[in-house]
């Protein structure tokens, strides 16, 4: 079983992950709006990844014999200035997830859990591929300056992200 604390904690992440999940399904209804169809594909995409991540700790929790618990989910912004700032504020989140991901991590190594210590790493090599890939098109939408021709193309090239592939241990998987 998980000690208290960490049970604790590890809902807490499921909650943001679901939290994140929502937040790409926000920018998805708004890439939408502006018929950005690329850019709400990966959106789509996003979102779907974020919640295997919510599913991979649910199932991770269950294993250890403790209790998942959800949370209330809050609500995401409806809208954001540009595309470019949607991007920037998904960049901001994941650079918000990556300090969460890390305390955890600190947690289950001040409570010797080295189990949830390894599933936590497999979260830390994921927010680095995360914050890479988002870093990569806000400096691509910098440099076309986030409109006319050079956003179509982007937003052509986004339509391209295929969809995640299921994680192994993942609840009904
Ligand atoms: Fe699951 Fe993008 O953090």
């Amino acid at each position: 079983m998980l000690s208290p604390k960490l049970q604790d904690a590890l809902n807490k992440q499921i909650n943001e992950e679901y939290y994140s999940s929502y937040l790409y399904t926000a920018m998805v209804a708004y890439m939408e709006d502006l018929n950005l169809d690329g850019c709400a594909h990966w959106m789509k995409m996003q979102a779907e990844e974020e919640h295997q991540h919510a599913l991979k700790i649910f199932d991770y929790v269950v294993e250890r014999g403790s209790r998942v618990e959800l949370l209330e989910i809050q609500a995401p912004p409806k809208d954001w200035d540009s595309p470019l700032a949607a991007f920037k504020a998904a960049l901001a989140h994941e650079q918000h997830m990556t300090a969460s991901i890390n305390a955890l991590a600190d947690l289950a190594q001040e409570e010797k859990d080295h189990a949830t210590n390894n599933l936590l790493q497999w979260y830390v090599t994921e927010q680095v591929e995360e914050e890479a890939n988002v870093d990569d098109i806000v400096k691509k939408m910098e440099m076309i300056g986030g409109t006319g021709h050079g956003l179509f193309m982007i937003d052509r090239e986004l339509k391209s992200r295929p969809a995640p592939t299921p994680l192994a241990g993942e609840a009904g998987a």
